[in-house]
């Protein structure tokens, strides 16, 4: 069979290095991939955004599964452009991304079916909005509607500081059409986990639960990042809020879109903020979450491309997944992210990282440069490495990040560290 991928992160590269090892998978092409996903594959230059660009490639070398790495193309409906050349992909049309795409489509959602969230109100008018923060009582959590590359949410303490935000979103337009429409959110005390679970539609078969560090510096200080690492699985999530989660937010949420005349199919990815025990969802997502997919996928025992198919095939009833020991990812990035960072140092000890036991280390934010992997983004890598348990496992994936330099490299030194008791 052969395979497309759509993206250039570290979520591509683990999603290629796995498809790769299906026996199933003949033929591995991602476009436009990275340094890191040409050892699994082949790399093609069409950009994530080009729908047609993508749909003609697949057309003509007759791809029999295509699976999308980041939320653009899904929102842009690059499904229904697939679907209707016949052509099989794995994730939601454009009226069931809408679910990441409109925050105020989210909440609505979540309200009429009575799915845990947080109390909030929505606005497009400076006005209004700044006479409601008068009235009620901080902190308030500001919220562009649209997609704003994960810059959109802010945290304001004081009335002054959410007055700024709604009028940098408002009026001074910081997002474009995105903060056309803002929503105010009850401010949740807790602590996140990401609940991935992939969906045919109808049977929800969950991933195994995973935690990521979201803020630059340790100890969770600095502002929010891409993500600077991840583990799996999450203590934090016992069994019973498992089966709660399952039950009270993944299922009813699928029940609710195909209600809505918007069946969603692939990842449903539920932010979460867990406080008292209790789960209340903060967004959803509509693929795969980057850098969850690295230590998740490291842990998955079975054939990725399997799952894919039968979840593009709609015959996912019966499927069971299997987990394999603990995995951490430590995500190496430019000095100055989530600001602004130089490209171009070439980056030493790859190989050397690579060959240890257990050890992965995906590729994000590289470039090819005479002949060697040289730094092209904010995040640059993600170290991933397996364990006996997690402080095993951050104990390999701090061996091997160890081994890799550049001039200006920067990795928090915390990765896992609030999974590990005592
Ligand atoms: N209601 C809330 N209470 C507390 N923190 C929040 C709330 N909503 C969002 N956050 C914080 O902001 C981050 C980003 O918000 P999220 O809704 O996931 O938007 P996005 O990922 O699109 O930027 C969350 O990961 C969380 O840390
Ligand atoms: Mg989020």
């Amino acid at each position: 069979m052969k395979v497309l991928i759509i993206g250039s992160g570290g979520r591509e590269h683990a999603l290629a290095w796995k498809l790769k090892q299906s026996k199933k998978v003949s033929r591995l092409f991602i476009a436009p991939g990275n340094p890191g996903t040409r050892l699994h594959g082949e790399n093609r230059t069409i950009p994530a955004e080009d729908v047609e660009g993508l749909r003609a490639f697949a057309l003509k070398e007759q791809i029999d599964l295509t699976v999308v790495g980041p939320e653009l193309p899904l929102t842009l409906g690059i499904v229904d452009a697939f679907n209707s050349s016949g052509l099989r992909i794995f994730g939601p049309t454009r009226h069931a991304a809408e679910l990441e795409g409109s925050k105020v489509f989210c909440k609505e959602l979540m309200v009429k079916y009575k799915i845990p969230t947080a109390w909030y109100k929505k606005f497009d008018n400076y006005e209004k909005a700044v006479s409601y923060i008068e009235t009620h009582d901080g902190p308030y959590v500001v919220k562009a509607d649209g997609l704003a590359a994960g810059k959109g949410v802010l945290i304001c303490r004081t009335k002054k500081e959410a007055a700024d935000a709604v009028d940098l979103i408002i009026r001074k337009k910081a997002f474009g059409v995105a903060g056309k429409r803002i929503i105010i959110e009850e401010f949740l005390e807790g602590e996140e986990a990401s609940y991935l679970a992939i969906t045919d539609g109808r049977t929800v078969v969950p991933l195994a639960p995973a935690q990521d560090h979201k803020a630059i510096f340790d100890g969770d200080r600095g502002p929010n990042t891409g993500g600077m690492g991840a583990y799996s699985p999450a203590p934090l999530i016992t069994p019973a809020l498992e089966k709660e989660i399952m039950e009270t937010i993944m299922v009813p949420t699928v029940r609710a879109m195909e209600a809505e005349g918007r069946p969603y199919k692939g990842v449903l990815y539920a932010g979460l903020m867990i406080s008292g025990g209790k789960p209340k969802v903060l967004e959803f997502n509509c693929r795969f979450g980057d850098p969850e997919t690295q230590p998740i996928l490291m842990r998955l025992e079975d054939d990725l491309f399997d799952l894919l198919l039968a979840a593009a095939e709609e015959r996912l009833e019966g499927v069971t997944l299997n987990w394999g020991r603990p995995a951490v990812c430590v995500v190496m990035s430019s000095k100055g992210y989530p600001g602004d960072y130089r490209k171009g140092d070439g980056i030493n000890g790859l190989e050397e990282a690579s060959r240890l036991k257990d050890v992965m280390v995906f590729h994000a934010g590289t470039a090819m440069k005479e002949g060697k992997v040289v730094t092209s983004g904010g995040r640059v890598l993600g170290v991933t490495a397996l364990g006996d348990d997690i402080k095993g496992a951050i104990e390999n994936a701090y061996r091997a990040v160890s081994l890799i330099s550049w001039d200006g490299a920067y990795y928090r030194l915390d990765i896992g560290k609030k999974a590990v008791k005592g």
